[in-house]
């Protein structure tokens, strides 16, 4: 979808959830910043009359409510069919090595009856992947159409660009280790006939809440050197949304989660849009997450090269 259709579709699931009545929908301050730049970068979009109504549409954005984990919003953007999510309590892993933790935890997390519940019929709960004694991890936000057809994080297209940037750190995706915060594809309420659902939209916080004793648990078993956060939701998930305010303020230094360095970064779904687009911005956003990254080589004490250094992404 380019930029042009993603705007489209946006602008038809606002209309959707009008018509049914909602005033207001749930948006990650991540989500708010990418929109604001796929206008800014995109005047002759903006000036499309269709595109004007989901400027309209956005202005309305100042009545969202932004996701938050600390304080869960008052009206979350689950669907409404499915019941209330209780938070679950943190994992006791069993006794035993990484491998027999890690199996016993993707069975618990397979079969948990709420993620099966809210996976769509015929889709998949999608667990973590990758090396178990990993330096890096990869926390991402949560599974989109092809990682719930295939039950693993980071398959589709923003995998693809996620895979490109690990060997651009000198590593193979095998090296390292993937998860997300939610272990199902967020719904937006309507699917099309042959199952696929047109768009994504961010967890709420409530899901994340339900999530987070997941990811945790995958992070005391691999224990990694470093932490990459990719995108707003895994900065907010591991480190609490009251943190930060944007992405902007997230990435940049380090952070601390239980005991273990932290960087944010881009999420790949943010940097895909990016790509083909010739303004600053863009070309800076590029070029921060790159540094980002090289922060991370530094910090797992991988080795960097001359070239290595003076990649752009
Ligand atoms: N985006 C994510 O955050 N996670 C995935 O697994 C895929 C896309």
């Amino acid at each position: 979808m380019n930029t042009r259709e993603q705007l489209l579709a946006l602008n038809d699931e606002l209309r959707r959830l009008k018509s049914e009545g909602r005033r207001t929908v749930s948006i990650s301050e991540s989500s708010l910043d990418e929109l604001r730049a796929v206008l800014a970068d995109a005047p002759e979009i903006a000036e499309e009359p269709a595109a004007r109504t989901a400027v309209r549409e956005n202005e309305e954005i100042t009545t969202f409510v932004p996701t938050s984990v600390a304080a869960p919003a008052a009206k979350p953007a689950a669907v409404k069919t499915k019941p209330a999510l209780s938070p679950r309590a943190d994992i006791a892993l069993p006794q035993g090595d990484k491998a027999t933790q890690w199996q016993a935890l993707r069975e618990l997390v397979l079969n948990d009856p709420v993620c099966r519940e809210r996976v769509y019929k015929g889709k998949q709960v999608v667990f973590g992947v990758g090396n178990l004694d990993a330096s890096i991890m990869f926390v991402g936000e949560a599974p989109g159409a092809d990682e719930e057809d295939l039950g693993e994080p980071f398959v589709g297209r923003a995998g693809q660009l996620l895979n490109r940037m690990i060997k651009a750190m000198g590593l193979d995706r095998s090296q390292v280790y993937i998860g997300n915060i939610l272990n199902w594809r967020p719904e937006l309420g309507v699917r099309n006939a042959d199952g696929s659902q047109t768009g994504n939209r961010p967890p709420t916080a409530e899901e994340m809440v339900y999530c987070l004793p997941f990811i945790r648990a995958q992070i005391a078993i691999v224990r990694p050197k470093v932490l990459v956060a990719l995108g707003k939701t895994a900065v907010d998930g591991l480190l609490g949304a009251e943190r930060f305010k944007s992405m902007g303020a997230a990435r940049g230094s380090w952070h601390d989660y239980a005991d273990t360095p932290l960087r944010a970064t881009y999420h790949p779904s943010y940097l895909l849009r990016q790509e083909g687009l010739v303004s600053a911005s863009a070309k800076k956003i590029k070029r921060d997450a790159w540094e980002d990254l090289l922060a991370v080589m530094e910090r797992a004490e991988l080795p960097i090269s001359d070239k290595q250094r003076n990649y752009f992404l």
